[in-house]
């Protein structure tokens, strides 16, 4: 029997077998061997919401949330913030490897050349109600791009792959940009190549009549920097709406649309809205000790802390808070900062959520950034799925070339009815 096994005695017969470990984790499918009767199905595991299930072997991001560790390829988080701009960690997350000087500038120049969308796209949103909300828009749009590249079917196919891929890194800021305008009635402003990606993206968003938008270099940064802290995240519930739609092999943009789709959900990418919502509701620092007290009382949770996988400090929260200083000298404080700031020390402080390991995640700063550089809480989602089409787009690449992986399609214990007799109409109730 080899140590790196398992042995299971099945109590209902007294039969027993030897399962193999690899990598802390046993295959579901040798537990199908289990069965009382010959004809049996075969054992199965029972795991919701995949809590304890590993859907993939993976070789992108590496988290370990006791430690608070987050990289990307093998790469520290806070290395990769402080020297790399967002597309030189694109292309690392899908490419496996950081770029040369002469890769990063072709791939910069592969992203300017498909930043435009076709024109049909501004049709597309004028049939919006004024009041659309911007990532619903982007869904749509995204998912809308496939009418667009019906050659990106074509999911087997490595160059398809890849020019599929660059268009999507490409067109996001685009069509979010395109979202935000609409939904704030302004024209739509075209992208501008003398511009850095985020740049440019402030430049779709914020340009009003000026001949050429000059982003400001702090903000331009920070919106950088934010994007690499979102551009991957292992298989949350967004990436995992990602392989699973994309284990049928349709093209990228209706994964993308159905990874979108996910991450628009109040439990995934809506967090740093609720915590503005939040610090509005505790309204100044004053009440931050009672608002506390509530929450130990159980009457609701402090929004922006703890987190399912970080059961220590959220490496991007430390990062995120040092930036928010700087953004404050050039768009002024924003207000909800002390509260904030006030809520973090007394929590890092109490019993309560020192002895359950909450801490702050990514989304208690990001939303305070992101209102000071003039940003609606519609947007806040859209902020978030910009970066994050990096992480999706690799996730699903790895998956396409995966032999092991098919159709997702998990199993379930039917507790329903047995066998009914068919009633007609007028002899049923
Ligand atoms: N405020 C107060 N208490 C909390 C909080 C919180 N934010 N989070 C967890 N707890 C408490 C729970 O009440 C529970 O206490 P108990 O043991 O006395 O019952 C204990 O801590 C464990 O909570 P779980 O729900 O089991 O922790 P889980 O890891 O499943 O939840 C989650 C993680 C959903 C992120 C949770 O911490 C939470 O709701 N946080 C607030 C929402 C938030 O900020 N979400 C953003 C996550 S980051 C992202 O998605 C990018």
């Amino acid at each position: 029997m080899s140590d790196n096994s398992l042995t299971i005695t099945d109590n209902r017969n007294g039969r027993t077998y030897e399962i193999a470990i690899t990598h802390d984790t046993i295959r579901a499918m040798d537990l199908r061997q289990i069965k009382v009767n010959p004809d049996d199905f075969g054992l199965m595991s029972y795991d919701p919401a995949f809590k304890n299930t590993a859907s993939t072997i993976s070789e992108i991001t590496f988290i370990d949330g006791d430690k608070g560790i987050l990289r990307y390829r093998g790469y520290p988080i806070e290395q990769l913030a402080k020297n790399c701009t967002f597309l030189e960690v694109a292309y690392l997350i899908i490419a496996g490897v950081l770029p040369t000087k002469a890769e990063l500038e072709e791939y910069d120049g592969f992203i300017q050349r498909h930043i435009l969308v076709h024109e049909n796209i501004k049709d597309l949103i004028q049939g919006f109600r004024y009041d659309a909300h911007p990532m619903s828009m982007l869904i749509s749009m995204v998912s809308a791009l496939s009418t667009f590249y019906p050659g990106a079917r074509n999911v087997d196919n490595p160059d398809n792959r890849q020019l599929q891929m660059t268009r999507l890194v490409a067109k996001m800021p685009t069509l979010a940009a395109f979202a935000y305008r609409f939904s704030m009635g302004y024209p739509i402003i075209y992208p501008d190549p003398d511009l850095s990606y985020a740049g440019n993206f402030l430049n779709m968003m914020f340009r009003r009549a000026e001949p050429k938008y000059i982003p400001d270099p702090v903000l331009e940064r920070t919106l950088d920097v934010l994007f690499i802290l979102h551009a991957d995240h292992e298989q949350n519930c967004g990436t995992n709406a990602m392989r699973s739609v994309g284990s049928s092999r349709v093209d990228p943009y209706s994964a993308t649309a159905a990874a979108a789709a996910a991450l628009y959900g109040p439990l995934h990418g809506g967090a740093n809205e609720a915590v503005l919502r939040m610090l509005y509701d505790i309204g100044g620092v004053e009440n931050v000790p009672a608002y506390i007290e509530r929450v130990k009382a159980g009457e609701f949770r402090l929004m922006g802390f703890g987190h399912r996988v970080y059961k220590n400090h959220d490496p991007r929260a430390t990062i995120i808070k040092e930036m928010a200083h700087e953004v404050f000298e050039v768009t002024g404080k924003n207000p909800l900062l002390d509260i904030a700031l006030e809520l973090e020390t007394i929590a890092l402080e109490d019993e309560y959520f020192v002895s359950r390991k909450l801490y702050p995640n990514v989304d208690f700063y990001s939303g305070i950034i992101y209102q000071a550089m003039g940003l609606p809480m519609t947007m806040f989602p859209v902020m978030f799925a910009i970066p994050r089409t990096v992480g999706w787009l690799a996730q699903w690449q790895e998956l396409i070339t995966d032999s092991e992986q098919a159709i997702a399609r998990p199993r379930q214990i039917y507790l329903g009815n047995d066998l009914m007799e068919y009633v007609p109409i007028d002899k049923r109730g």
